[in-house]
């Protein structure tokens, strides 16, 4: 084992996988080595997602193991960054003792600093409460790929009553165009082709800034100039924030694709009153239908929670019924969870936990059935697909990609493809994703 190495585990979002990194950037500045298995590491950091209970469980899991690698070789040091740690903080110590450095969500860039106390002291932790405007001192290390993700606004300010994101990530702080455009260039000179950009409510960006001309609309049209990037994303989009400007222009610019990753959490108007999500099942419908005038291929997928407090059977069934009218192309689903924090952990009418779980089944199913059904128009189209990766089998290479609608796609082909724009002609559909042939003429 060399003295200076590093792995890091990363749960939770895409903005928790940019985190992670930034850390790999200042580490390997300082000499480390990034590993990929903690077996072979001095430094291991587990980087944390609170956003459920389950998130939580499964870091305190990992560091069990870790637990058993640093008996084996004192001279490994755990490391504990992201959501449960910036919530947690030097409880984490009493949680799980095998951990010496606890660093929040805001204290990144102080990771040099905290490695040298730690040369000293037997445990340091360094939790920022004042969240601070993205600083763009460190470079992060982006592993090799197509797709590289580029943050352009942290924190969310709509305070949902069930969600730790405002706490665990602070208030929306949007980062100033030009650094983001800098930092394009920079993702384009480095070879990747597509720039996924990074926001808990991403189409909010620039609300916090005193320019009305400072918005993902006009963010994406920039961003569309960059000659060698091929395809431009952003994610998650908060329905209230999507303005017609920014449908138009995802319409318009040409390496825009038109997907939007848009959580409506409920069908039921009551139940999204309740969570504090401020627009009801109509106008959520609403805007789809705006989106699919303007767009009738974009790909479009939400996020719903199952089990919200005092959800009943009939407003569950609204979600469901949800799911019929809009065959979104994917969903994401969740039993709630209680988070510390939170309004709605505290309230009085908690579903048992089995009846959150038999909704979340019900749920799941219904997802199953609606994705499918969406991804019968695929089939017989010719669709732009991004190659990402392939798969050697018994000498046969089986490319995968993306829809500009964001459905993945399998196809055979050729490994130099990688990288490169192609059109499939889509014939049959799996489960999750689309299966075709790559079109010639
Ligand atoms: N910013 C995005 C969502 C970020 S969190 C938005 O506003 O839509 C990702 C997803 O986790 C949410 O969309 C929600 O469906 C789920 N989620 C958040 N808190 C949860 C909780 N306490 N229990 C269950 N699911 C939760
Ligand atoms: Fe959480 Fe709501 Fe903010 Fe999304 S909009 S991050 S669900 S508080
Ligand atoms: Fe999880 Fe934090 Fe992201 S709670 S979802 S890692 S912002």
């Amino acid at each position: 084992m060399y003295s200076k190495t590093f792995y890091i585990e990363t749960l939770g979002c895409q903005m928790n996988k940019s985190d992670s990194e930034k850390i790999s950037g200042i580490l390997e500045n300082l000499g480390y080595e990034e590993k990929f298995s903690p077996e072979d590491s001095s430094l291991l950091i587990m980087n944390t997602c609170s956003i459920r209970a389950m998130s939580e469980n499964k870091a305190y899991s990992y560091l069990g193991v870790w637990k058993k690698l640093k008996q084996k070789n004192p001279a490994v040091k755990i490391a504990m960054c992201g959501c449960v740690a910036q919530q947690t903080k030097q409880k984490v110590f009493a949680k799980a003792p095998q951990v010496d450095l606890v660093f929040g969500t805001q204290n990144i860039n102080e990771l040099p600093l905290l490695l040298e106390k730690l040369e000293n002291q037997e445990r340091v932790c360094s939790v920022l409460q004042k969240p601070v405007h993205m600083q763009d001192s460190s470079v992060p290390s982006r592993k090799e790929g197509v797709s590289a993700w580029l943050p352009i606004i942290e924190g969310c300010d709509y305070f949902c009553t069930y969600c730790v994101v405002p706490y665990t990530r602070g208030r929306q702080r949007s980062r100033m165009p030009g650094d983001i455009i800098k930092e394009a260039r920079q993702i384009a000179s480095e070879g990747f082709k597509e720039i996924i950009l990074l926001g808990q409510t991403v189409d909010s960006y620039g609300n916090d800034i005193d320019n009305p001309g400072i918005n993902l609309a006009n963010l994406l049209k920039e961003l569309n100039n960059i000659d060698e990037i091929a395809r431009i994303r952003f994610v998650t989009s908060h329905p209230a924030d999507i303005t017609d400007e920014l449908i138009y222009n995802v319409k318009e610019l040409g390496k825009v694709c038109e997907y939007f990753h848009i959580p409506m959490q409920s069908g039921s108007t009551e139940v999204l009153k309740r969570m504090r999500r401020p627009y009801t099942r109509e106008e959520y419908l609403e805007l789809i239908k705006k989106i699919r005038k303007e767009m009738p291929g974009v790909g479009l997928t939400s996020d719903f929670i199952a089990g919200f407090p005092g959800e009943t059977e009939e407003q569950f069934e609204q979600t469901l019924s949800m799911l019929d009218e809009v065959t979104f192309d994917h969903c994401n689903t969740a039993a709630y969870s209680p988070r510390k924090q939170t309004p709605a952990a505290v309230w009085k009418d908690q579903l048992p936990y089995d009846e959150k779980k038999r909704r979340l089944n019900i749920l799941n199913k219904k997802v199953r059935e609606t994705v499918q059904k969406s991804q019968e128009k695929y089939i017989g189209k010719t669709l732009e697909v991004l190659v990402e990766g392939f798969k050697e089998d018994d000498g046969k290479i089986t490319l995968t990609g993306r829809t500009r609608a964001n459905k993945i796609a399998h196809f055979p082909g050729d490994k130099d493809l990688v990288g490169t724009l192609v059109n499939v002609h889509i014939k049959q559909t799996s489960i999750w994703s689309l299966i075709g042939e790559i079109n010639l003429s």
